[in-house]
Formats: structure tokens, sequence, C-alpha cells
């Protein structure tokens, strides 16, 4: 019954007709599945042109959204999210401050939003084992000290986050994240209010969905093993996005998702039915959204570093000496986005 509710609420979504939920808003939010090629990243970049008064930060090592906002970024010349955090790792370093850039200064397209960014480095790929030599230094300390001091780690991307959102008059902030939960993933929940998980129309992300419900609702949990009961609210799940969509195309079939769709759309339904209490509503038809394949779209978008709401229909580019064309959905696509996004500020 409640598939058939968010099967037709797309159809309206796809023509910019549906009402919004009305959920409300949160203020930091982590784009995070415990699996790499799902679209956190696309979907983070897409999500950040769409608003205003945005900061957005890279956590994962491969640094593909900070890529997408500065061609140069693999030069390695900003500071970054690890000269953020190895001043709480690390004794004797000093605190970093206005790491933010302007996107648009390194992004045409951001040129007219007030948005920001916090580039990621490749040296993430060490943190998960800084961090664990830095709460483990704790051990030796009294009960309270140790819990402040573990706190001041676990906190420290919260703090660094909060500290650029007032020095850039930000209200609003996205962390895209690695497939991989020690190091900084782990450090954005914490900073996080909510996550929005994207899920692939494939096993494996499914898979990943459950492992990463798990570590958030088990108390045993790398992320809950630290954190008291009275700690504070854990992050609840705003949204899942069923990415990578497709329709069917047999004649007469009209707003029916194909058979690959429709199964993971069931399953990721039915998970979330088992996990109420991690959605805000407690009622996963608030909560679950699709967005479509973006066939040439996505291609060009990314190419470009250009967000799919400024791409029109006809558009052709040579990628890899393939011509590829924006797409007749792509208008379907902006709306799906545009929806999303509305659902989370
Ligand atoms: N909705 C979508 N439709 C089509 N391709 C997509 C979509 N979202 C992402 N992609 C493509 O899938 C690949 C992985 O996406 P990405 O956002 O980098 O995933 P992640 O950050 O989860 O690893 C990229 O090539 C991207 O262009
Ligand atoms: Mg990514």
């Amino acid at each position: 019954m409640a598939i058939e509710t968010i099967i037709n609420r797309q159809y309206d979504i796809a023509c910019g007709q549906a009402d919004d939920i009305g959920l409300t808003g949160q203020r930091i939010y982590a784009m995070c599945n415990l699996r790499g090629g799902i679209g956190k990243t696309t979907l983070s970049f897409n999500l950040s042109y769409l608003t205003d008064h945005l900061l957005a930060v890279d956590t994962c090592p491969q640094g593909n959204l900070s890529y997408f906002f500065d061609n140069n970024y693999y030069a390695g010349q900003q500071i970054n999210v690890k000269d953020m955090l190895l001043p709480y790792l690390v004794p004797g370093l000093g605190r970093a401050t206005r790491a933010a850039s302007f996107i648009g200064a390194t992004n045409q397209y951001f040129s007219d939003k007030d948005n920001y960014y916090i580039p990621s480095s490749e040296e993430l790929y060490l943190l998960p084992s800084q961090l664990i030599t830095a709460i483990s230094q704790t051990n030796g300390l009294q009960q309270a000290q140790k819990e402040q001091a573990q706190r001041s780690i676990l906190y420290s991307l919260k703090t660094e986050i909060e500290r650029e959102m007032a020095e850039n008059n930000l209200d609003k902030c996205i962390i895209d994240t690695s497939p991989f939960f020690a190091g900084a993933t782990q450090l954005a929940w914490y900073a996080a209010d909510a996550l929005v998980i994207p899920v692939r129309t494939d096993q494996q992300s499914v898979k990943s969905l459950e492992l990463l419900i798990h570590t958030l609702s088990s108390p045993q949990s790398e992320f809950r093993k630290y954190l008291s009961e009275t700690d504070r609210n854990l992050p609840g799940i705003q949204m899942v996005v069923l990415t990578h969509c497709g329709w069917s195309t047999v004649a007469g079939a009209r707003n029916e998702p194909n058979q690959q769709t429709k199964v993971y759309l069931k399953r990721v339904y039915d998970i979330l039915s088992r996990h109420r209490t991690l959605l805000p509503t407690g009622d996963p038809d608030n909560h679950l959204f699709m967005l479509d394949d973006f066939l040439g779209s996505g291609r060009i978008s990314s190419f470009e570093s250009k967000p799919i709401e400024l791409l029109q229909e006809g558009e052709t580019k040579v990628i890899e000496r393939v011509r590829v064309s924006v797409n007749k959905s792509v208008d379907k696509c902006k709306n799906q986005l545009k929806y999303i996004g509305r659902q989370l500020w």
C-alpha cells in the first residue's frame, strides 16, 4: 500500500506539483552510506547548488566533491578538513580559522550563491589510526577528564563546522562522507543533526543500509560506544534517496518503476518500517524518495562540474570521444532534486 503512495508522489514530484512533506529542517546533514559509487557526492554537489548560505564539507579522502567545486583541487594548496582536525588529535598544533572558501571563486556556476566549502585531503586515509591513538591516550586520565578529552576529539568536526558557519554567516551544512565509517565519517555522524542516505538499486547498497542502521542504533557499535546515553540526541534519518531509479518502458505503462527499482524500493521500505524510531516522523512514507538515473545529463554534469539544474535538454558534449547529450528526462531529474532539497531546508 505505502509503496504505491511513494510511487504516486514521485509522479507529482516529476511534474513539479507535489506537496512538501513539511519535515522539520535541520542545520547539519551528513550524506552517508557505507558504500561507494551510489551517488553521495553527486547528490551533495547538486543539493549545494539548490540552496544558499550553505557550508559544504568534503570528508571523503577521494576528494570528488572538492574537485567539483575547484578543478585545481588535486594541486592541494588549500587549508583542508585534515588541517582543522589535527590540532584536536596532536598536542601543540594551532587551531585553524577561516578554512572555508567561497565556491563561486573556483566554480563559475556558483558565483551568485553565498555558499562555501572546506576541501578534503588525501591524508584523511590516515585519520582512523590517528583517532584511535588519540582516544587511547585519554585512557590514563581520571574519569571526568577522560570524558572531557574524548568529547573534545569526537566533536572536533562539529566544533569546527559550527565555528566556520558562524564566521561566514552560514546556516546550513552538508557533509559528504567516504564509504568507510572509521575516521572522518564517524566524526561527521557526531557533527550531524540528521543523515541523508543514498541507496542505489542493488543488493550491496541495501546491505550497507542495514550495516549503517546497525551502527546507528546498536549501543555497542563503534559509533555509540563512546557516548553516554544522556550525551546528546543521535542523528535521525531525514531521508533515504533511492538513486539510479528506472521506469518501465512497456507500452501503456505510466509512472511504473521497472522491476529492479520496484524490488529495491520495497526492500528499503521494509527496512525503514522496522526502524521507525530512527525516522523523525516515525513514518517511512515521509522519508523515502526516488531519484532517476541521470543518464547523459549526469555525465555532462560531472564532466563540466555543472549542476544538473543548469543543463538544458538537447545540449551535447563529446566526452572521451563519445557524443553525450542531455536527455529529455532532465527536467524530471531537476524537479526530483529540488523536491529533495526542499525537504531538507
Ligand atoms: N542519479 C544518478 N544517475 C546516474 N548516475 C549517477 C547518479 N548519481 C551518481 N551517478 C554516477 O555514479 C557514479 C558514482 O557517483 P558518486 O556521487 O561519485 O558516488 P559516491 O559519492 O557515493 O561514491 C558517478 O559516475 C556519478 O556520475
Ligand atoms: Mg563520493
